[in-house]
């Protein structure tokens, strides 16, 4: 990889930042578009937060992703945040200004509505309702995507069901909140299930759900990519469903930044997902 002494500088802000799989997703499209930089892990903690974000103009960086706990609490220190992340309510891409202002923006909603149009491309968002699962953060980028991209009605289940109430309020239209215990029976009909809890991860316990009355058409979408195929992806297959899974999203989401930073617009493809996955040196 080329780095002189005036490469460009990007990198992830987080606490941890260890088990990011972002300076891997960077490092491979530097060395993959020839290009003199540099994307690097940056542990700060949240009373440094700050200091780190407003140091970023400083020391000469084009820009950083900015991941937990710090999605939040970083739009204070911004001097524009885009209108998707204000939607949002997280910023997860910051841009140094030639000015050196600093702008925040989310791609996480662009990133799961490119992953899902690359891994389902028959799916359409006038095919149907989407049923997603949680309100956290993820949910948020979530149900701006399909928003924007015109699906006719949300539902939205959360084991918390104040929370998915409280997501609903902010985005307004077309949503419908249900009881977490409705999660099998309200499939009927739908289109889409986008699972943005943290069930199915390694470590946690399996999403607990029937998937008999989803129709033949639907796309299954899990945001979680540790394993890569959850068991739910694994049930949506047995059905015979178009399934995709969270990795994508992951890599998608990360194109805007790289492209802003680096000059380039990144490709996805299998080869970044191997590489990314570790099954390629
Ligand atoms: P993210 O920012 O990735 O969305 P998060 O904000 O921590 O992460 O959200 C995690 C989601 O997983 C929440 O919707 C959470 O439900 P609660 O709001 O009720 O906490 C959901 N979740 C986590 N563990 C769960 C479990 N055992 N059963 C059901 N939902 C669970």
């Amino acid at each position: 990889m080329t780095l002189s002494g005036s490469a460009a500088l990007a990198g992830v802000m987080g606490c941890p930042v260890s088990h990011s799989l972002s300076p891997r997703l960077h490092g491979f499209w530097l060395q993959h578009y020839g290009i003199d930089g540099a994307y690097v892990p940056l542990a700060v903690a949240p009373v440094n937060l700050a200091s780190a974000v407003l140091s970023l103009p400083k020391l000469g960086f084009r820009g950083v992703n900015v991941t937990v706990p710090h999605k939040e609490g970083v739009i204070t220190f911004l001097d524009t945040v885009s209108e998707v992340a204000q939607r949002i309510g997280a910023v997860n891409t910051i841009v140094v200004g030639e000015d050196r202002q600093l702008l925040g923006t989310n791609t996480d909603a662009v990133g799961f509505m490119e992953n899902l149009k690359q891994n389902a491309p028959n799916w359409r968002s006038n095919f149907g309702p989407a049923v997603v699962l949680g309100a956290g953060g993820a949910a948020r980028a979530v149900v701006a995507a399909l928003l924007d991209a015109g699906v006719p009605e949300i539902r939205l289940l959360n084991r918390t069901r104040e929370k998915a109430e409280n997501l609903a309020k902010s985005f307004g239209r077309s949503i419908v909140v249900l009881d977490w215990d409705h999660r099998s029976i309200c499939l009927s009909e739908a289109a889409l299930l986008v699972n943005t809890t943290t069930l199915g991860m390694v470590n946690q316990p399996s999403l607990d759900i029937e998937l008999d009355t989803l129709p033949d058409y639907a796309v299954v979408n899990d945001l979680v990519y540790a394993p890569l195929v959850t068991p739910l992806l694994d049930h949506a297959g047995l059905h015979g469903l178009t399934t995709v899974d969270g990795l994508g999203m992951l890599l998608h989401q990360a194109v805007p930044g790289f492209e802003a930073w680096f000059g380039v617009r990144p490709q996805v493809n299998d080869e970044l997902r191997q590489f990314v996955l570790g099954t390629t040196a």
